[in-house]
């Protein structure tokens, strides 16, 4: 009863905010300017908050300069930012939470694939459109019977082309003949990436003389070290987060161990231990040195805009540059839709789109995947540079 009289109440504040609040689902009217929800689903908090600040301010800057310029269609952009935590519960809860109670047709987000996953569930069901920057598993686009989810984009390549580059690099300009690959088999995209590295290295003529797994929450990693130490092989492939990386290779460095290390977009985090890392090369989406005008006027902008502890511009990462894509490609498609609430054009102008994103030109294959090249990434003790790019 105590609970009925509750509800009854939330019922009807919730309805005078609603009837405060403005006229739709997607939008409101407040002053004279309409207003269009965007939410922005991160992970702020949990194992990767590097992620999660650096996706969020790259989505506040692309709004921050469309609403500079009269917003998109008119209506003026409010983001919602949620913390999703890279973990898929936290990211379904807050997905179910911008949709429902805040209405929003148009998310950006996740970065991890994991949790960005079980978000498109909710976006194919109640139809609302997520444009993931950094989302590269195989499965985010695609349901489990091969269907291209109808509402869910991305502004990234995917693992199947990350593992070919990371496989090539590897066998070409390293040399390498035999592989070790670690693995943790419960994140998608660690294990998808893992796959298509081994596939590739396979077919290029390598050989895998080592395969481990380990769990997110495993924090000692002598004994698959010393099976690394035993096999001797030319290139370590460790596909995972930066948090992982810099425990592994850290460790692995303590062992004696010298051979480098490799790993994917992952890597790449303000945070990575670069004394650990040392030596290592990844695959990445962008590099701060590529001379492209877009990059250098995104490096710009978002250098003024943010500054890190000691009061420099921050360089923005791969994170940063494609939240900051993935936002400006939903509204060019939602300009070129002419609608903010008609979602079936906006998805078909998404379909189409011919998108000149700071990490390279976008246009979209049928599975609602960029095609795009990747970069490759050394990390030295002085910092990660640019080694060389990589065109489908
Ligand atoms: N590609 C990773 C995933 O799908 C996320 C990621 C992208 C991490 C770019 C770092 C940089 O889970």
């Amino acid at each position: 009863m105590r609970s009925l009289k509750v509800f009854s109440l939330f019922i009807i504040v919730a309805m005078i905010l609603a009837a405060c609040g403005g006229t739709g689902s997607t939008g409101g009217d407040t002053g004279t300017q309409k207003e269009l929800k965007v939410a922005i689903l991160a992970p702020l908090s949990g194992p990767v908050p590097t992620f999660g600040v650096s996706t969020r301010d790259g989505a506040l800057l692309a709004i921050e300069e469309w609403n500079a310029k009269g917003g998109v269609l008119g209506y003026k952009i409010v983001p919602i930012v949620e913390d999703s935590q890279c973990t898929p519960e936290p990211a379904v809860n807050a997905m179910n939470k911008v949709v429902n109670q805040d209405g929003v047709k148009f998310v950006i987000g996740e970065v991890c694939s994991k949790a960005t996953i079980p978000m498109t569930d909710i976006g194919t069901a109640s139809k609302v459109i997520i444009v993931s920057g950094t989302s590269t598993a195989e499965a985010v686009t695609v349901d489990t019977n091969g269907n291209t989810k109808p509402y869910t984009f991305r502004a990234c390549f995917i693992d199947a082309f990350q593992g070919l580059v990371g496989a090539k690099f590897a066998t070409g300009t390293m040399g390498a003949k035999t592989a070790f690959i670690l693995l943790d088999q419960a994140n998608d995209y660690v294990k998808g990436l893992a796959e298509e590295f081994e596939k590739n290295f396979v077919a290029m003529g390598g050989t895998v003389v080592g395969k481990e797994s380990y769990t997110a929450k495993d924090s000692d990693f002598s004994t698959i070290l010393s099976k690394i130490t035993e096999a001797k092989p030319d290139v370590v492939y460790l596909p995972d987060y930066y948090n992982i990386v810099n425990l592994v290779t850290k460790q692995a460095k303590e062992k004696g161990i010298t051979t480098p290390f490799m790993g994917g977009d992952g890597w790449d985090s303000a945070d990575l231990d670069l004394a650990a890392a040392e030596g290592g090369y990844f695959t990445n989406h962008y590099s701060p040195d590529d001379p492209r005008p877009e990059v250098v006027n995104f490096l710009a902008a978002y250098g003024a805009k943010y500054k890190d502890d000691a009061g420099n511009p921050k360089v923005p990462d791969a994170l940063a540059t494609l939240a900051y894509d993935a936002t400006n490609m939903l509204f060019q498609g939602i300009t070129e839709a002419g609608s903010v609430d008609d979602v079936d054009k906006v998805k078909t102008a998404l379909e189409n789109i011919k998108f000149n994103a700071v990490s390279g030109k976008i246009t979209l294959d049928a599975k609602h995947n960029p095609i795009k090249a990747a970069a490759i990434l050394k990390v030295t003790a002085e910092g990660v540079v640019f080694e060389t790019s990589v065109a489908p």
